[in-house]
């Protein structure tokens, strides 16, 4: 898998990515804000066979960072793509000196936890009713970056 920074060209694809893996999918609109307005934004693509079978949003923000999406398309998943994602991610954070990475995570997305969890990912925190679609909570998640497992 190839991976490269997201542009506007990717967004069309990276929607349809979106519709197939999540129940509240980001919008056009949200994707534009992030690759054009949010300054603290990095989008990633991951491509195979010439198509973005992978997409991953951080925020960095100073010392401390947050991945607000990652997703594997499903007929690639379980081959260590979004472990490639994260890995390129966490490179990136570290040469930027953030101390700590966050996420929030469905309490019953099993595969994504036991994912956060093989770099050392902890859950810090329960958010109730977080998520408005279903009002399930979330797991907060946070890594000291220095101990992040490589
Ligand atoms: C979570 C997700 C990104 C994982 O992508 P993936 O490319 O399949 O993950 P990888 O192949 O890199 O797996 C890395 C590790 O994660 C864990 N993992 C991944 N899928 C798993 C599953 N279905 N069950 C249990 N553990 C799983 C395993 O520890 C795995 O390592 P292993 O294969 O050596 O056991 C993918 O399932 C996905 O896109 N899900 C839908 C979107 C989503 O929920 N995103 C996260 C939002 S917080």
């Amino acid at each position: 898998m190839m991976i490269r920074v997201m542009n506007e060209q990717d967004i069309e694809e990276v929607l349809l990515l979106e519709k197939e893996l999540f129940s509240s999918p980001w919008n056009r609109e949200h994707f534009l804000f992030e690759l054009n307005e949010n300054p603290f934004s990095l989008c990633l693509v991951g491509i195979v066979d010439d198509q973005i079978i992978s997409a991953s949003c951080a925020w960095i923000i100073y010392e401390r960072a947050e991945i607000s999406t990652i997703g594997v398309h499903k007929a690639y998943q379980r081959k260590g793509y979004a472990k490639k994602m994260l890995k390129m991610i966490h490179d990136h954070v570290k040469k930027q000196g953030v101390s700590q990475i966050f996420l929030e995570v469905r309490v019953s997305n099993v595969p994504a936890i036991a994912l956060y969890e093989s770099f050392g990912y902890k859950v810090t925190k329960i958010r109730k009713n977080y998520y408005s679609d279903n009002h399930e909570d979330a797991y907060e998640m946070m890594a000291e970056v220095r101990y992040l497992v490589k």
